[in-house]
């Protein structure tokens, strides 16, 4: 009899990193359980994965930045008799532009599914995992999780939350044997930036040519998971930024942000 295979839950994988990681998943044999929403884009995965690997893909169409969704999605495992050895917390927006004028209901969305729903997930599963001495949960972060940064001040909040909630989180689980790291990309080629509405730009921080390709920032993530890292950040760029970060004043290090990102975004 073929042994069962682990199944990886990963949130926002109808795109960018979360597809690349949905792919290198499926490269190592896991099963899949996908949550977005884009229906469409689900099933063409699931029909395409399944033909070109060994696996099973489960997928749910579902709005994680609804109160509660987390929930939802946890009861269809159960339903689905799929238990989740591997929890990817990659789905996740942020929105640009002078904090006061935006839309309040879309700020609170991005709140709801960076935080709550994050948090949910592996309360949910961190449990199930606990229970079960085994498991592995990456959440994804950002470089902006390491300083303030004006014009994306409630996102970069929201992914320092990630950030301190992840590590603290990896330590309580480490006691079970449950893995927690936290990934953070820097700027990475997906849709990222046109949700945002930052847009193309040709220079500067954004640039097509400072940005790293989804699926190496993916792989860095699964090494680190694996390796039971604490955090990691992609790429040695991103990662000197952030490091120098910490010998600087913050009032400096929020002046600097200001003027990085500026010019960058549409205010
Ligand atoms: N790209 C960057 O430069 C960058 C840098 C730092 C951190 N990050 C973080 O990396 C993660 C992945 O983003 P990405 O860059 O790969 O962007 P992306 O290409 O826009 O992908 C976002 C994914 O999240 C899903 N999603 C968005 N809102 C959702 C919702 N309400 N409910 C369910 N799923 C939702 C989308 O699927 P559906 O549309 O099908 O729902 C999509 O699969 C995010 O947490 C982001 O903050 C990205």
């Amino acid at each position: 009899m073929e042994a069962k295979k682990d199944t990886v839950l990963i949130t926002g994988a109808t795109s960018g990193i979360g597809y690349d990681f949905a792919t290198i998943f499926a490269e190592k044999g896991y099963n899949l359980f996908l949550a977005s929403r884009n229906r469409e884009k689900l099933d063409d995965i699931k029909v395409s994965f399944e033909k070109q690997y060994d696996i099973l893909v489960m997928t749910m169409s579902v709005d994680l930045s609804k109160v509660k969704s987390a929930r939802t999605v946890y009861e269809e495992t159960l339903i689905q008799n799929a238990e989740i050895n591997v929890l990817i917390n990659n789905a996740g927006f942020g929105v640009q532009g002078e904090h006061i004028d935006l839309e309040m209901s879309k700020v609170e969305e991005m709140i709801q599914l960076n935080i709550t729903t994050l948090t949910e997930f592996c309360t949910l599963f961190g449990n199930e995992m606990k229970k079960r001495r085994k498991g592995y949960i990456l959440n994804i972060a950002s470089t902006a999780a390491y300083q303030p940064v004006p014009y994306l001040a409630a996102y970069s909040a929201t992914k320092s939350y990630v950030l301190n909630f992840s590590e603290a989180l990896a330590k309580e689980l480490e006691d079970y044997q449950v893995v927690v790291t936290c990934l953070s990309p820097g700027a990475t080629s997906t849709n990222f930036f046109d949700t945002a509405g930052i847009g193309e730009k040709k220079k500067g921080l954004w640039a097509n040519s400072a940005r790293m390709r989804s699926r190496d920032v993916a792989i860095i993530g699964v090494n680190a998971l694996f390796a039971k890292k604490l955090s990691v950040i992609a790429g040695i760029k991103n990662s000197f930024l952030a490091f120098t970060n910490r010998f600087a004043p913050r009032n400096m290090t929020a002046n600097i942000s200001k003027k990085l990102i500026k010019n960058t975004v549409n205010t």
